[in-house]
């Protein structure tokens, strides 16, 4: 028998059932509550609204802790590669011997070309156009090629919009990259992982490119530390915008747009901004004052987050990485990370700080990994993408797949005018 909640008022009283996780918060279900009672319930930024069931990705934000399908996040950034988290992602459990694996790998990288008039959409923008406005265009306009014939709740379909979209992105990446930076397209190494084609696809026009492993690999660790974060901003828009059954592409075109803002995916341009701004150690305290003045819109980009109220632990293993990329670009005493490090060593010591349990985040480090592979700043929020979108397209097809789904429809609390009757203009 499931637990209930009894909810009183006055002589009225209703019992809400008690729906228990495999793991975490229990829920209340607060499906008979207006229908018995005429409320809605309050909360506007959903901080303690679940959305929907889900299997992908647990977070404990008080414990720091992060798992994909069980597996915590310290293990699968050690051992294992993008590839395979996005195949334990998308099919619940790890593959289960290496052919698996290259079945996937190959059903990716099959993906990995364009439709034929994807070029207009980059040549159409402007050489200053930011990579994320770009970004966005390009995957709603894969809608315009992948829509006739898609029935999203065909399994097979699903499938094939999963592995279409995972090997389109890094090609959409690379081709805002390459229109900002006026490079040629280079096309992707069959024989490559999908890391070191990233890179390729960046840079392999430059004369006698050669791939530097710590450099992929530090790539592939930020890939899957990215790839999902349960119910975030982005991924509930995917699945808002999805759940009225528009076209899949355009719903995770919904999830760029809301990865853009600097709250979210927008964070890491703005902390490397910022490290930039602040110039020196000198000033660190001046920028920690302002992030503490309540009159002051600035904040400590990187620093804080909505369910983390403990260090984020995808900052520990990018600040580890951080020192391992930096030391092999000859840049160890790099006087940003230096920065960095003093800033988050300032801030985690201030009472301000600690009061709020304000820690550095995903995007407090992930930056500079990024500049250290010659990526510019304003391209960080579609790197976020590009990892990400795995995620996005394991929320959907999980959503999908639910036969009890329906369109995600939020109600709100009425504060406007009462009834009013309209009077001609000439006599108001
Ligand atoms: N600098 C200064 N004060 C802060 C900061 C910050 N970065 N973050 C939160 N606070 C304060 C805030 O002013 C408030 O203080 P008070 O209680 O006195 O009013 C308190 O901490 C709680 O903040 P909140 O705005 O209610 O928290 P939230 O859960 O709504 O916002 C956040 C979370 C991530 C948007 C916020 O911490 C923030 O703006 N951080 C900077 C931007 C950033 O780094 N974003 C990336 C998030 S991680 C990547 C991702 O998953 O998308």
């Amino acid at each position: 028998m499931a637990e209930k909640i009894t909810l009183k008022k006055d002589t009225q009283s209703i019992d809400l059932e008690i729906k228990d996780a495999t793991v975490g918060p229990s829920v209340i279900d607060l499906k008979s509550l207006y229908p018995d009672t005429g409320y809605f319930t309050f909360d506007p930024s959903y901080s303690t609204t679940a959305s929907c069931e889900s299997k992908i990705t647990y977070i404990d934000g008080v414990k720091g802790i992060l798992e994909y399908r069980g597996y915590p996040i310290e293990q699968l950034a050690e051992k294992s590669t993008y590839l395979e988290v996005a195949y334990l992602l998308f099919n619940g459990e790890l593959p289960s011997s290496n052919i698996a694996l290259d079945e996937f790998r190959s059903e990716v990288k099959q993906n990995m070309t364009l439709p034929e008039n994807m070029d207009v959409i980059f040549s159409g923008f402007g050489k200053e156009a930011h990579p994320m406005a770009m970004l966005t265009t390009a995957v709603a306009a894969l809608s315009g090629s992948y829509h006739e014939g898609i029935d999203i709740r065909d399994k097979e379909h699903q499938k094939e919009f999963f592995f279409n979209v995972l090997g389109k992105m890094p090609i959409l990446v690379a081709n805002v990259f390459n229109h900002n930076q006026k490079n040629a397209n280079v096309e992707y190494d069959e024989s490559l992982s999908y890391s070191e084609n990233i890179l390729r696809l960046f840079f392999g026009w430059k004369d006698g490119y050669e791939i530097n492993p710590i450099l992929s690999k530090a790539l592939d660790i930020l890939l899957i530390l990215h790839a999902d974060h349960e119910q975030n901003c982005s991924t509930s828009s995917v699945r808002l915008t999805g759940s009225s059954g528009t076209n899949p592409y355009a719903a995770i075109a919904a999830g760029v747009a809301a990865l853009w803002g600097p709250a979210h995916g927008g964070a890491n341009e703005a902390v490397v901004r910022m490290f930039g701004e602040i110039g020196s150690k000198d000033n660190i305290s001046k920028f920690i004052d302002k992030a503490k003045d309540k009159n002051d819109p600035f904040r400590l980009m990187g620093f804080g987050h909505r369910v983390y109220k403990n260090y984020d632990p995808r900052a520990t293993i990018i600040r580890s990485q951080c020192h391992k990329v930096l030391e092999s670009t000859g840049n160890d005493s790099n006087p940003m990370f230096e920065l960095a490090l003093k800033l988050e060593e300032i801030a985690l010591n201030d009472d301000y700080f600690v009061k709020r349990n304000l820690y550095p985040n995903v995007d407090f480090y992930s930056g500079l990994i990024y500049k250290a592979m010659d990526i510019p700043k304003e391209m960080f929020t579609a790197m976020f993408a590009l990892a990400r979108t795995v995620g996005w397209a394991t929320h959907w097809c999980e959503m999908m797949s639910n036969p009890k789904h329906r369109i995600g429809r939020p109600r709100q609390l009425y504060l406007g005018e009462k009834k009013r009757d309209y009077i001609p203009i000439n006599d108001r």
